[in-house]
């Protein structure tokens, strides 16, 4: 069986490995590794100088803790450099995605941003020639071994990289209220037969099943690429993404009808939700369940102080078991921003052991560098770091891994209808039509 669905850029991935390994060895210093362009008084200290601007939509409860800590770790480091915290809310980047396309269209970049590895960063700027190559900070830096080789391959192409992840999220978790579960004598589901018989016990019992906050679309998208990885498995998954399998296999209508069959189950108000509206159901025992990236855990345990494993369980979503649904937030370097060597001294922490440890038990994700202190993670984080290297691979829609932000916008927009009209053949007719 093929592990990962990165085994079809094993070419490229040699390439990239090849030109990163020359020469590295691994920093302690997170100084700029090279300067062509700096000014005398750089040149002098060593140090870059100036504003740095960071473009994320990471604001407010479960989002911004990371962050913060990240900004804070910088400014010790480097306190000559004046940080812009310009992040613009809404969950996955609803907000945020349309206010950078219109500045990287106006020539405006931010000094850096937010931005998913895979597609959305590599069919968009790196595509359009708006990203410098990183190759010479990864080689400075000494982090060619120091990143799983499949993260290097989201954030590469034609043999450069563009980005530095500084996270791994897992898509695919079901949350749960351990205490709902415990009173109700019920096991947590592992199969979408099993997860329809738990949601009708829990519904007789009088507590909604399942949490759902799709005021944003892309929580629904969520939900439903979760529903399509269980019935398609992580290979043939994996392969909607490069097109052979086809949105017309019957396993993505069959996962069409769970998902729409699974919303006799959410509560009534999930339009007027947002993904936190949504996982406090959860956590205030108003719903058992819910499915979410696990940014989920980091407000759960720093906005809603509960605790792992005693108030809140977590499970692989039905039929996923042994896969990881990856979304990894990364940071580049924009094409002609003004001051590049700032933007490589943030980029240089953010990459760091340390950068990754102050950023990641807050946010919820695990490190995206394989050296990170485990100690410093919760069970939760434990466990996920230890998964991440068993289980198969399959890149997030939702989150902009798998595929063009084109064909997202069209799945959001037919899932946002799909959900109000529940017109299975309808929904699966518009997948087909726009499948990259
Ligand atoms: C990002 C996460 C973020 C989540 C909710 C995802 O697309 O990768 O970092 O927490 O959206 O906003």
């Amino acid at each position: 069986m093929v592990k990962k669905w990165f085994a079809l850029m094993i070419a490229l991935s040699v390439l990239v490995i090849g030109l990163v390994a020359c020469g590295s060895s691994e920093d302690s210093s997170n100084e700029p590794s090279e300067e062509p362009e700096t000014s005398d008084s750089e040149e002098a200290t060593g140090e870059a100088s100036g504003t740095l601007e960071i473009f994320s939509w990471w604001t407010g409860a479960g989002e911004e803790d990371g962050l913060l800590a990240l900004i804070e770790l910088f400014e010790e480091k480097h306190p000559e450099i004046e940080v812009d915290n310009a992040a613009v809310a809404g969950g996955a980047g609803t907000n945020a995605k349309a206010v950078l396309t219109s500045r990287m269209q106006g020539n405006d970049p931010p000094g850096t941003f937010q931005v998913h590895g895979g597609a959305e960063l590599n069919d968009s700027w790196v595509a359009a020639g708006q990203m410098d190559p990183l190759n010479d900070l990864f080689e400075a830096e000494g982090w060619a071994d120091k990143f799983p080789e499949e993260l290097i391959e989201l954030v590469s192409k034609d043999g450069n990289i563009y980005s530095v992840p500084v996270n791994i999220h897992r898509g695919n978790v079901l949350w749960y209220n351990t205490e709902i579960f415990e009173e109700h004598g019920l096991e947590v589901p592992t199969t979408f037969e099993e997860f329809f018989d738990v949601a009708d016990a829990l519904q007789e019992a009088g507590v909604t099943p399942l949490a759902l906050g799709d005021r944003e679309p892309w929580a629904a998208t969520h939900l439903f690429e979760t529903v399509l990885l269980g019935t398609l498995g992580a290979d043939d998954y994996n392969k909607l993404w490069s097109g052979e399998v086809g949105m017309d296999d019957p396993r993505v209508e069959e996962a069409a009808e769970i998902f729409i069959r699974m919303l006799d189950y959410v509560n009534e108000d999930h339009s007027s939700r947002n993904w936190q509206d949504a996982s406090q159901l959860v956590a205030q025992g108003e719903a058992a369940m819910n499915v979410m990236g696990d940014w989920a855990k980091g407000y759960f345990v720093n906005d809603l102080n509960l605790a792992v494993k005693e108030d809140f369980g977590w499970a692989a979503t039905p039929g996923t078991e042994g896969t990881f649904m990856v979304i990894t937030d990364t940071f580049g370097l924009p094409t002609g921003v003004e001051n590049p060597e700032v933007v490589k001294s943030f980029l240089a922490v953010l990459g760091s052991q340390e950068g990754q440890d102050a950023f990641n038990p807050l946010k919820g994700s695990i490190p995206a560098r394989v050296d990170a202190d485990v100690s410093k993670y919760d069970e939760y984080g434990q466990e996920t770091i230890e998964d991440f290297k068993s289980a198969e691979l399959s890149p997030s829609l939702a989150h902009g891994s798998a595929a063009n932000e084109g064909f997202l916008t069209q799945v959001n927009q037919a899932i946002n209808i799909f959900v109000t009209q529940k017109d299975v053949d309808s929904f699966v007719d518009s997948l087909k039509q726009y499948q990259p």
